[in-house]
């Protein structure tokens, strides 16, 4: 007799037919922990549904319960519904390793490839500012994969910072990227003790990035890259756009190439978007005017 694999979790889930169409189509995977989401009709199920998915994929060991990321730390509220009890983990990614706590820090598994696409981008010998680096999957990205000078790695959230240093030292990138604790608000301060300024900076902090472009201006060198990440609603991107621009003039910098990409949806109207801003200053401040 032959035995046909499960192709999904929903072939063999046992939740009743008229709840059937609702089971979700995907949910997302880190290391071997399932997040997903349920409508409220289906969390009186929510047992049978993380048993179907550990049944259905023998690498994943834990399956949550997930709500939306929220506030400052950008983590998840979460329960585990199936498996081990475990919320640390490590990711696996173009060759990286990735060690994390989802209960405590960030990480989004459907970034890779903007990560990659980045990391493709940077031109050797450039120094760089990861202002919101969570665990810093972009910082050693760039560090393994482009010839950095050095990539400095931010984040105000003590879990992240502690999983970011592990992962520069696992990935053996301690030489490039500069794990630094803090607010990155005080960054210009930061960056000043270094003697350095930024050829170009990672904004991914999406709902506030706008709110710390101000401190991303002030610390770019003559020409530089800014990779802006917000969530818009598709009917105030323009909008954005123009105050970035705005605010870029005020502070004597031309900005370019405000190509807008819909990196994924967030909500039927909301998107993910990524910009990359290229920079140049139209006022060069000599030695007289810093003095
Ligand atoms: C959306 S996550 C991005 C993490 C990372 N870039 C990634 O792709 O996985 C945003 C990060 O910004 C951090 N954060 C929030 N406010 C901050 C601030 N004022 N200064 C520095 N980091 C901050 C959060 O702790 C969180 O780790």
């Amino acid at each position: 007799m032959i035995t046909l694999k499960p192709k999904s979790y929903k072939d063999i889930v046992t939740t009743p037919n008229y709840l059937k169409d609702k089971l979700p189509t995907s949910y997302d995977v880190i290391g071997n922990i399932a997040l997903i989401k349920l409508p409220n009709d289906l969390i009186d199920f929510k047992k049978e549904i993380g048993e179907a998915i550990l049944s259905a994929n023998k690498n994943i060991k834990t399956v949550c319960l997930v709500k939306p990321v929220s506030g400052e730390f950008r983590v998840r509220d979460l329960e585990v519904i199936a498996g081990k009890q475990q919320t640390a983990t490590c990711h696996k990614e173009y060759g990286l390793s990735f060690y994390l706590d989802i209960r405590k820090t960030y990480f989004s598994p459907r970034l890779a490839n903007e990560r990659k696409r980045i990391s493709n981008l940077v031109q050797p010998g450039e120094i760089i500012v990861d202002m919101f680096t969570g665990v810093a999957p972009f910082s050693i990205m760039i560090a393994k994969y482009a010839e950095p000078k050095i990539v400095f790695a931010v984040d105000k959230n003590k879990d992240a910072i502690y999983y970011a240093q592990k992962n520069v030292t696992v990935n053996r990138v301690l030489d490039k990227v500069e794990v630094i604790h803090a607010d990155a608000l005080k960054l210009r301060e930061i960056l000043s003790r270094y003697k350095v300024k930024a050829d170009r900076v990672i904004m991914n902090l999406p709902f506030s990035s706008y709110n710390f472009f101000k401190t991303a201006l002030d610390i770019i060198s003559n020409q530089a890259i800014i990779h802006y990440y917000d969530i818009q609603h598709e009917k105030e991107i323009d909008k954005r756009i123009k105050q970035l621009t705005e605010l870029a003039k005020k502070n004597n910098i031309e900005i370019k190439n405000n190509k807008v990409r819909k990196i994924k949806s967030y909500s039927p109207y909301e998107f993910y978007i990524g910009i990359d801003i290229t920079t140049k200053k139209t006022k060069i401040k000599k030695f007289a005017d810093v003095a």
